[in-house]
């Protein structure tokens, strides 16, 4: 692999999903690359497929339910959409790891904390017994659980949703992998805890020099933490780039509504967001042109004719647009 090569490369990549009321286009020909210790932020509105998008990465779809996979997904030099099941067992984990939402539905009900840890590092760095086991109550001290060795010796519901989530994280590092993908991995969690968690992330990553794909609905969080943000919007991304000149300078409208209805410490109190009006398409028959225009107060005819490619639109920025919006910050 070249050096200067991204670590990781999606071309066109789609991942259409069988349902009862047909195919729906989740990812439809998505485009990204990012370079290994970076950190990107993904948004986008509810069931535009940012979490299909992560689980593509990884081969998390079961077959019965990913009915059409197109486009490639290069990482380390293999693709691994043309991965075996067996290949990607190996990258899962060891070298991608990722952090759901909610721990109760990914941590294992009936086995202790510290042995689960144990599990991954036998599996995937063959350690022994021992080793494994003082390496997991390490890895629950290094993401701050208070008196580790005993806590390593809890089950799943003995900890609280804070503590949980810190386990998740401890799991996903165990391998130090090279990229690491956290689908909304605060929302279930109280502020001040959701804070600590992000600040834990941050300070692992910073010490591992890994890539972090954070998918998060809170544009606070991103701003504070992504070094770029790509905007997803029916199954595809629709802007991309550099974070403050993205947040401040969106040229996509979409990206613009998107931060409009978003809260700002900046407003005055009581200031009122602007929601999005109308719905993100059902992805079974998206609209034919550009896939925003039904809701766009900019939109014009050429716009419903034929959907815009994502363009590079210099200083790493990239959009789809006909009728972007100006540079106000240029
Ligand atoms: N297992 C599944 N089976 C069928 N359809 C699915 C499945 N998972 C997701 N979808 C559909 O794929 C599309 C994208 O969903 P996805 O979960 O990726 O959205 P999302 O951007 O992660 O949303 P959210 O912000 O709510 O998590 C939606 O139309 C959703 O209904
Ligand atoms: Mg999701």
């Amino acid at each position: 692999m070249n050096i200067a090569d991204p670590l990781l490369s999606l071309r066109d990549l789609k991942s259409y999903l069988r349902t009862p009321r047909g195919l729906v286009r989740a990812v439809d020909g998505v485009t990204l690359d990012l370079a290994a210790g970076r950190t990107l932020g993904l948004v986008g509105e509810s069931g535009c497929g940012k979490s299909v998008l992560a689980r593509s990465i990884l081969g998390l779809l079961p077959d019965a339910i990913l009915q059409k996979a197109g486009g490639e997904i290069r990482f380390g030099g293999r693709d691994l959409r043309r991965s075996t099941e067996a290949e990607l067992r190996k990258v899962r984990g060891r070298e991608i790891a990722m952090i759901f939402q909610d721990p109760m539905t990914s941590l294992n009900p009936v086995l202790k904390v510290g042995p689960q840890i144990e599990q991954a590092l036998r599996l995937h760095l063959g350690l022994r017994r021992t080793e494994a086991r003082e390496r997991a109550v390490d890895l629950l001290d290094q993401v701050g659980i208070p008196a580790a060795r005993q806590r390593a010796v809890s089950y799943p519901h003995e900890l609280s949703g804070g503590m949980r989530q810190r386990v998740m994280i401890a799991i996903a590092l165990a391998c130090d992998p090279k990229l690491l993908i956290a689908d909304e991995p605060t929302t279930a969690l109280d502020v001040t805890v959701q804070a600590q968690i992000l600040d834990l992330l941050q300070e692992q990553q910073a010490r591992r020099g890994m890539a972090l794909i954070l998918i998060t609905h809170n544009l606070g969080v991103v701003a504070g933490m992504a070094d770029e943000v790509a905007v997803m919007y029916a199954g595809r991304i629709v802007e991309h780039g550099p974070t403050a000149a993205l947040l401040a300078d969106p040229r996509m409208p979409y990206t613009a509504a998107l931060l409009r209805s978003a809260p700002r410490l900046s407003d005055p109190p009581h200031t009122r967001l602007e929601a999005i009006t109308g719905r993100p398409p059902v992805l079974v028959d998206p609209p034919a042109g550009c896939r925003f225009a039904p809701r766009c107060a900019r939109s014009r005819e050429d716009c419903r004719r034929e959907p815009p490619e994502i363009e590079e639109a210099g200083t790493g920025r990239r959009f789809a647009c006909w009728h972007p919006l100006e540079l106000a910050h240029a």
